[in-house]
């Protein structure tokens, strides 16, 4: 196991009615910036209750945080929060609110230019937050990460830092109900990608953190069998908490983790406004079939006790990846160009040169990923 520090400060207040906490969780004397999205917080009924909760308080609110967060867009709620003296920032919302939030967040202590903390300035300080989560996918909710999309250049940017950790998150799976299947079936593949990236690497002396990741796979992979009983509680709950489990640090402590998948992932949203999480579908089995010498060990121990699969050796290994297929597949999720709407036929050069532009080669937990390996992968994924 590799050396680490581990510390998440994120208060997690999970179940049913727990948004009538938040006036407790932000101080009384907070003026407060409620950020969220497009109009879902204002139809299924999470405003009322928000606003219900912070009747004590000062807010204001800044609406319109797009699904992969414009950088623009954020600088206007930095101006907002700036004239209006917010000292508390609380994300209402998905994925890109909560990481749209943590730049804004970020920007608001930063002496500088707000693009530094995306070109490798580390923050050294930030405005606290908060958020209610409204969508089970990305683990913002309490992680360091932030992933900031620029129109103008093409480029999807991430920073992460330990002064952006939320204070607190509120987790109430009945907030999901009124989310999409679509919505649903990308959370539950970012999820499952997410443990992927952080256990289909070499193997190590790391029992805990691989017995949980396999639990995480498991859970998710279940949920999936069971997609017919999406709208019941129980079904909302676990989806909820192992999507928290997957990306908030734990079950990558001390472990090797990989991230090619999303590197390459990113680059496809970014020229092609792809959803995230089927990005992903359709990078990573091309990946693991190119990176198989590299991660057969893992592969066929996902086989055994994800999938259930039996043999041995590059066999098994070679059956995981198709196994994964039929799952995302079984989802409705791409596996390849031809199940998405792209129509490029030079795609995989398009993202090749993206990839080099943004100095993203070498990719891969050791690196191995050179220019030649990426094109392969994005030759057989761009099918
Ligand atoms: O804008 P509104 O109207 O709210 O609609 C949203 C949005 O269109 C809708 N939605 C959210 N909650 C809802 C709802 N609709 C009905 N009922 C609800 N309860 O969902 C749509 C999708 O939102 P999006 O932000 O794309 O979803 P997600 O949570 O999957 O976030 C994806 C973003 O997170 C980044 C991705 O790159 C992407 O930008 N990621 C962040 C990570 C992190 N911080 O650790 C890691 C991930 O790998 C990922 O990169
Ligand atoms: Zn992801």
């Amino acid at each position: 196991m590799r050396n680490f520090s581990y510390c998440n400060p994120t208060r997690i207040l999970f179940g049913a009615g727990q948004i009538a906490s938040l006036g407790q969780l932000i101080p009384a004397d907070s003026r407060v910036l409620v950020t969220h999205g497009g109009g879902s917080i204002l139809q299924n009924g999470v405003w009322q209750q928000v606003e219900q909760a912070l009747a004590g308080h000062r807010i204001s609110r800044f609406a319109g945080i797009e699904a992969n967060p414009q950088y623009t867009t954020l600088l206007r709620a930095v101006d907002q929060a700036r004239r209006e003296h917010c000292d508390f920032i609380l994300a209402v919302g998905d994925g890109a609110v909560i990481d749209g939030s943590k730049f804004i967040a970020a920007a608001l202590a930063y002496p500088g230019e707000p693009f530094d903390l995306l070109s490798g300035s580390k923050p050294k300080a930030a405005v606290p937050m908060g958020c209610v989560l409204t969508l089970a996918a990305t683990g913002s909710e309490s992680n360091v990460n932030s992933v900031v999309s620029r129109r103008a250049t093409g480029e999807k940017l991430a920073f992460a830092s330990e002064h952006v950790y939320p204070r607190f998150a509120v987790l109430d799976p009945s907030v999901l109900a009124s989310l999409p299947d679509r919505q649903l079936v990308n959370g539950l593949a970012d999820a499952f990608v997410h443990v992927c990236e952080q256990y289909l690497t070499q193997p190590g002396q790391t029992p805990v953190q691989t017995g949980y990741a396999e639990v995480l796979l498991n859970t998710l992979h279940d949920l999936a069998q069971r997609f017919d009983m999406r709208r019941e509680p129980e079904w909302l709950e676990s989806l909820m908490w192992s999507a928290n489990q997957a990306l908030n640090g734990l079950i990558g402590q001390g472990v090797v983790q990989d991230w090619a998948t999303h590197r390459i992932g990113h680059e496809f949203t970014a020229r092609y406004g792809l959803d995230h999480a089927r990005t992903l579908t359709l990078v990573q089995p091309a990946l693991l079939r190119e990176t198989l010498p590299e991660k057969q060990a893992r592969l066929e121990r996902m086989g055994a006790r994800v999938f259930g699969l039996t043999g041995e050796g590059e066999q098994l290994a070679r059956g995981t990846i198709v196994a994964l297929e039929a799952f995302y597949r079984a989802l409705g999720l791409p596996v390849c160009l031809r199940d998405t709407d792209i129509e490029d036929v030079d795609c995989a050069s398009h993202i090749l040169e993206a990839l080099k532009q943004h100095n993203m080669l070498p990719l891969g937990e050791s690196g191995c990923i050179d220019a030649e390996r990426a094109a392969r992968i994005l030759a057989d994924a761009c099918r």
